[in-house]
């Protein structure tokens, strides 16, 4: 059975329907001191697959009781996905009495589950904190579907080395492009500093691509740069679309065309399923 956290009910249904599984109704509650209750009334099955975002901290202690809940319920067997992952660009103790907050809320994830799976994670390197390490699903191939079928000499930039394997892995989906990246240098967590890459983007398409889409300030400072070199139309595109915070609105005032993403994080803009991609792996 099937089995969503409150924040991945669309993506639970999808993979459902993908995986022609039953999806039981699981409840949300939330006691009057703030405490959460997830449940599973309905549950029944010797595998559960628990399908949950882990988006904010409630939906992390959600997604532990849901563990709970199916294996007191009778489940033998319950596989965990992670659409997104969150603390999981806290893979380091980046200053001297930080924790490392992806292991610690692995190691948590962990214990109410016998595998893990998770979706474009920021640095592969984070399966390695769950026991056993947590397969990584690639869902980077189909985020060139949302988009235009002709676009002006397009190019597909990265905002940073890191994510131009995403990039690439787009133009390869549409079918044709060249690509390039930014180099990127981050201030704090909303102040980000983007130098211009060397290819020509006057009159041109150009398609953004990133992981994560969290407050908006790394794409609006690559979507600015654009504008001043003379770009035609840009389209931002991303696996994990956060949106925190002002983000949309911060991204429309940039001017950008449209913006693309999949619902590992279930926004508005979420036009890309995962659901198959996952439903490979399992
Ligand atoms: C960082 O390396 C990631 O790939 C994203 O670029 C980052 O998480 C985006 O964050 P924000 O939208 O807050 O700039």
């Amino acid at each position: 059975m099937i089995v969503s956290g409150s924040a991945s009910q669309s993506l639970g249904a999808s993979l459902a329907r993908v995986l022609e599984e039953p999806l039981t109704a699981a409840t949300y509650d939330r006691f009057p001191d703030g405490e959460t209750l997830a449940a599973v009334p309905d549950f029944a099955g010797e595998r559960a697959i628990v399908v949950a975002s882990t988006i904010s901290n409630d939906a992390h202690i959600e997604l532990l009781q849901l563990q709970d809940a199916v294996r007191q319920a009778g489940a033998e067997e319950v596989v965990t996905v992670l659409p997104y992952m969150g603390y999981g660009r806290q893979d380091d103790a980046f200053e001297e009495g930080h924790p490392i907050s992806a292991r610690a809320v692995a190691r948590a994830i962990s214990t109410g589950a016998d595998r893990v799976l998770t979706v474009n994670p920021h640095e592969r390197g984070v399966c390695e904190f769950f026991e056993p390490s947590a397969t990584a699903v690639d869902a980077a191939g189909r985020l060139s579907e949302p988009l235009p079928d002709a676009l002006e000499d397009p190019v597909f930039l990265s905002p940073d080395a890191g994510a131009i394997d995403l990039a690439e892995t787009v133009r390869d989906g549409y079918g044709g492009g060249e690509t390039d990246y930014f180099e990127k240098t981050r201030h704090s967590g909303t102040d980000v500093e983007i130098s211009p890459s060397d290819v020509d983007v006057a009159g041109r398409d150009v398609v953004v691509a990133d992981d994560i889409i969290a407050t908006g300030s790394t794409m609006s400072e690559a979507v600015a740069v654009l504008e001043e070199r003379g770009v035609e139309r840009v389209f931002i595109t991303c696996v994990h679309p956060l949106l925190a915070r002002n983000a949309y609105t911060k991204l429309s005032r940039a001017g950008v065309e449209a913006i693309y993403g999949t619902d590992t994080v279930e926004r508005t803009v979420s036009s890309v399923s995962v659901a198959p991609a996952i439903a490979n792996e399992l």
